[in-house]
């Protein structure tokens, strides 16, 4: 999983290395967890129904280049988190599993090495179900990887094949048994309302993965993103009153066989949640390294937001310089953004957050958003109890409205 941003704050002023401070209004008293995303942005080919920073791989991963240039990243970035404490790491993609088991181990070799890592961090890597890459899994767990997650999608051959996987159903099953023989803790990633899916077929993959019994599921609505291939030519996808029904049956069953559904697409076995994940919904510090990451850092009188460049080859070829110019947005969140981007993370948690955690991770006052929290109370989409920010069930339904709420 990836830091979501509202869109409001996308493409705004690109203005490297440099940090407008703003007045002591944001003033934190304590800097909040620090996680570590690295972005790994290959893949064997591109899904038409994917926006993320991916790239069709045409020849083999750089894996040198790439990882000289993630050393360089993390080394620019490390006067932004000296002595700070690392309690996550997410290697994201992409598919990071294209990596090998040598260059897998390098990596976190120089993490440990340069960042101050909790002794039992989560560490958390994508994987994706390719028989090349299942059977690098045992290796990576060797390495210090701690939780696997899989991008399974469908247990349908003929839905994989819609979606343009490269895995088929048999290898989705072999891989999830052998990250369970690796770690001790998984994740499938699984997708619904998928192109002329029935709500008995989505039934079906769901009861499939969770005959797995692993400890975390991500249930993702597919959506048709813009600049996708999907967006250009749009399959046929279900109506809102089916994917309601799919909802509503994942809620059931998923609440029925022991996952606890704590954000808006992740459900957890007790204790099984994903640490690096919360950390975002809670406001928590990143740093992001590796092409197109983003990270969120705090400093007691700013909270910045950071970008890399997104090209591969580019952010390759920027990092090594070591001048700086592998940063394509470096600026602070204004106190208005700050406000509601606290409230677009914490509404998406299932039990909210304390509303003492407000003042704790942005440096702003509780009074900067009462009319808006009064406002959304009085409308009956936040709870009304004191001492707590969450969605209320009618909240939770119209959960863009709630966040929306926060913009103005
Ligand atoms: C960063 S992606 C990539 C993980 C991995 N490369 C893969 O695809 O198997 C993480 C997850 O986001 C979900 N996802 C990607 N694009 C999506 C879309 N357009 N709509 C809904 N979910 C999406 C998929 O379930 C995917 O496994
Ligand atoms: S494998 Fe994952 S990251 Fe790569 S293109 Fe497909 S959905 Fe995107």
């Amino acid at each position: 999983m990836h830091p979501t941003f509202p869109k409001a704050t996308e493409g705004r002023t690109k203005n490297p290395g440099v940090v407008p401070r703003i007045g002591p209004s944001s003033a934190l008293t304590s800097l909040p967890p620090l996680s570590l995303y690295v972005h790994v942005p290959w893949c064997v080919r591109k899904c038409p129904y994917c926006d993320f920073n991916s790239h069709e791989l045409k020849n083999e991963v750089p894996e040198r280049e790439y990882l000289d240039a993630l050393q360089a990243d993390l080394e620019q970035a490390l006067p932004l988190i000296w002595g700070r404490q690392v309690i996550s790491i997410f290697i994201g993609g992409g598919t990071p599993s294209l990596l090998s088991a040598s260059a897998l181990d390098e990596m976190l070799a120089m993490f440990r090495a340069l960042l101050n890592l909790l002794p039992d961090a989560e560490i958390t890597m994508e994987a994706n179900p390719g028989t090349v890459e299942a059977g690098r899994f045992t290796d990576y767990a060797a390495s210090g990887v701690n939780r696997m997650s899989l991008g399974i999608q469908s247990f349908d051959d003929a839905a994989l094949k819609a979606l343009g996987r490269v895995h088929d159903a048999r290898q989705a099953r072999a891989a999830i048994e052998i990250a369970q023989r690796s770690v001790d803790r998984v994740n499938l990633d699984l997708m619904y309302a998928l192109p002329g899916q029935s709500v008995e077929a989505c039934a079906n993959d769901l009861r499939q993965a969770m005959s797995f019994q692993t400890g975390h599921l991500s249930l993702y609505h597919l959506t048709l993103e813009p600049n996708t291939v999907f967006a250009k030519y749009p399959p046929v996808v279900p109506d809102d009153d089916t994917s309601a029904a799919m909802q509503d049956l994942i809620t059931e069953a998923t609440s029925a066989g022991g996952w606890e559904q704590y954000e808006v697409s992740a459900y957890a076995k007790p204790g099984q949640r994903c640490l690096h994940n919360l950390n975002y919904w809670e406001f928590g510090d990143y740093l992001g390294i590796g092409p197109g990451a983003h990270g969120k850092l705090s400093f007691h009188d700013r909270i910045i937001r950071q970008a890399k460049h997104k090209n591969p080859a580019s952010w390759i070829e920027k990092s090594v310089r070591r001048d700086g110019s592998h940063i394509s947005e470096e600026r602070v969140i204004g106190p208005h953004e700050l406000g509601f981007e606290f409230m677009l993370n914490a509404l998406r948690l299932k039990d909210g957050v304390a509303s003492g955690s407000f003042k704790e991770r942005t440096g702003l006052s509780l009074l900067s958003i009462k009319a808006t929290v009064d406002r959304a109370r009085s409308r009956g989409l936040l709870e009304p109890e004191l001492g707590r920010f969450r969605a209320s069930s009618l909240g939770w339904r119209f959960l863009n409205d709630l966040q929306a709420e926060f913009l103005e």
